[in-house]
C-alpha cells in the first residue's frame, strides 16, 4: 500500500477523501475495532475483559508498552507515576490567567503546553529516556491540572496530590475534596471513573488521536502533540459529545420529555439538531463501550443515586431512534458518550467539564500513539494533499483600481 501511495503521488494522481473516510494514514499495532461487529480490542484485548477484570493504570501500561504489566512491573509504573503527580508552583499561577467562567477543556490544552516550558529536556523527540520522563509526567500530571482546571472555576483553594492514593482517588480527592477536612472516597464512584476511563483509553485513529500523530509527526515535543489533541476533543463532533448529549437531554426533559418530537426535528435536519451520542464513523453497530456503559449506567445510578428521569428519556430515545427506519438505513447506534454523562452528572462533575474526563481517559492513547509514530521508521510528515479549486492565474492591480 505504501510503496503503491508513492508511486501513484510521482505520476500525480491524489485521492480525495474529505474526512479520510477511507484512507489509511499509520499502521498501527495498539487497537483493532471491527465496526460491523461491533469489536474493540486494546492489544489484542477485548476490551469486555479488560472492562471487566482490568484497571485504568494497568490499561495505560498495556497500551503504552504493548504488554500487561507484571506485579513488579505495575509497583513501578504506579511509583513513578506518584513521584510526578505535583505542579511546578509557576505553572499553578497559570490558572489564575484564565476567567473564572473559562471552558476547562482550553485551560487544560494551553496548561499541557506549557509543561514543555518546564520541561525542555522534553523537545528532543528521539531522546527515549526523555520521551519516557515525559510520558511519565504527563500521566502523573494532567489528572492534576485537570483537577485544578476545576477548582478554579468554582473558586476553591487547589489541593497538593496525596501519593498515597491511586491514580483515580488522588484524583478525586484533589477534584472534590478541600484543604481542612477528610475526604471520604467512595470506592463506587472511583470504581464507576476508573471503568469509564478504561473505556475511553484508546480508539486508533479518531480525530484527536490523528491530530496527536500528525502534529507529533513534524516531530514537535509529546506535551505539544498532546495538546494538540485535547483541542481536537474539545469538538462536540468527537469528545464535546458527552456535554452535547446531556444538554440535549435536559433540553427534552424541560421541553416536556417528548422523545417522539425531539427525533422529528432530528430526521427533518433542523438546522444545529443532531441525535448527540448516536453515530460513529466506524462503527455501524452497537459501540461495544456504550453496550458496556448502558449495562452499568443502572447500576451505578441507582448505587450513587441521581439523574434517573433523565436516563429514562436517554433510554425512550434509544429505544425509539434504533426503531425507526431514518437510523436504521443509516446505522446509527448509540456511542461511548450517549450514557457517560449521565454518570459523569451523578459523580458531581458539572456538564461543562465532561470533556476533560474524556482526555483523562484518552491520555494513555495519545501518548501510546505518538511513541508508536515517532519509532515507525515508515513515519513521514503529514502532509495531505488538496484538489485546488480557486482562480486562474491573475495579475495584480493596484487598490485605485478595484
Ligand atoms: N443524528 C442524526 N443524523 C445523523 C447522526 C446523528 N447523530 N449521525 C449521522 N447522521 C446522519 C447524517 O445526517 C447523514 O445522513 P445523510 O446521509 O442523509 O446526509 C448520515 O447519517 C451519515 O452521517 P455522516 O455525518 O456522514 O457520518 P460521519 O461518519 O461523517 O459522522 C459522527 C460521524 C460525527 C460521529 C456523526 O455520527 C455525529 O455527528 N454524531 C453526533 C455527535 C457524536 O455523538 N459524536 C461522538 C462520536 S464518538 C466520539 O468521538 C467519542
Amino acid at each position: 500500500g505504501i510503496e503503491l501511495g508513492k508511486l501513484l503521488a510521482q505520476t500525480g494522481y491524489i485521492t480525495y477523501d474529505p474526512g479520510f473516510v477511507n484512507t489509511g494514514s499509520a499502521s498501527s499495532a495498539i487497537t483493532y475495532i471491527d465496526g460491523d461487529q461491533g469489536v474493540l480490542r486494546y492489544r489484542g484485548y477485548p476490551i469486555e475483559q479488560l472492562a471487566q477484570r482490568s484497571t485504568f493504570i494497568e490499561v495505560s501500561y498495556l497500551l503504552i508498552y504493548g504488554e500487561l504489566p507484571t506485579a513488579a512491573q505495575l509497583e513501578d509504573f504506579t511509583q513513578k507515576i506518584n513521584r510526578h503527580t505535583l505542579l511546578h508552583e509557576d505553572l499553578k499561577r497559570f490558572f489564575d490567567g484564565f476567567p473564572r467562567d473559562a471552558h476547562p477543556m482550553p485551560v487544560l490544552s494551553s496548561a499541557v503546553s506549557a509543561l514543555s516550558t518546564f520541561y525542555q529536556d522534553s523537545l528532543n523527540p528521539f531522546d527515549e529516556p526523555n520521551v519516557e520522563l515525559s510520558t511519565i509526567r504527563l500521566l502523573a500530571k494532567v489528572p492534576t491540572l485537570a483537577a485544578y482546571a476545576y477548582k478554579k472555576s468554582i473558586g476553591q483553594p487547589f489541593l497538593y496530590p496525596d501519593n498515597s492514593l491511586g491514580l483515580v482517588e488522588n484524583y478525586l480527592r484533589m477534584t472534590f475534596g478541600l484543604p481542612a477536612e477528610p475526604y471520604e472516597i467512595d470506592p463506587d464512584v472511583a470504581k464507576a471513573l476508573d471503568l469509564l476511563f478504561i473505556l475511553h483509553a484508546d480508539h486508533e485513529q479518531n480525530c484527536s488521536t490523528s491530530t496527536v500523530r500528525l502534529v507529533g509527526s513534524s516531530e514537535a515535543n509529546l506535551f505539544a502533540s498532546i495538546s494538540a489533541g485535547i483541542m481536537a476533543l474539545f469538538g462536540p463532533l468527537h469528545g464535546g459529545a458527552n456535554s452535547a448529549v446531556l444538554e440535549m437531554l435536559e433540553g427534552i426533559k424541560a421541553d416536556g420529555g417528548d422523545v417522539n418530537k425531539f427525533v422529528e426535528r432530528v430526521k427533518n435536519k433542523e438546522k444545529g439538531v443532531r441525535l448527540m451520542g448516536f453515530g460513529h464513523r466506524v462503527y455501524k453497530n452497537y459501540d461495544p463501550r456504550a453496550k458496556i456503559i448502558k449495562q452499568t449506567a443502572d447500576d451505578i445510578l441507582r448505587k450513587i443515586g441521581g439523574g434517573d428521569e433523565l436516563l429514562d428519556i436517554a433510554k425512550a430515545l434509544e429505544e425509539r431512534a434504533l426503531s425507526d427506519d431514518y437510523f436504521v438505513e443509516r446505522k446509527l447506534y448509540p456511542n461511548v458518550d450517549f450514557y457517560t454523562g449521565l454518570i459523569y452528572r451523578a459523580l458531581g462533575f458539572p456538564t461543562q467539564y465532561f470533556t476533560v474526563l474524556f482526555a483523562l481517559g484518552r491520555l494513555p492513547g495519545w501518548i501510546a500513539h505518538w511513541r508508536e509514530m515517532i519509532q515507525d521508521p515508515q513515519t513521514k510528515i503529514g502532509r495531505p494533499r488538496q484538489i485546488y479549486t480557486g482562480e486562474k492565474q491573475r495579475d495584480y492591480k493596484p487598490v485605485s483600481e478595484r
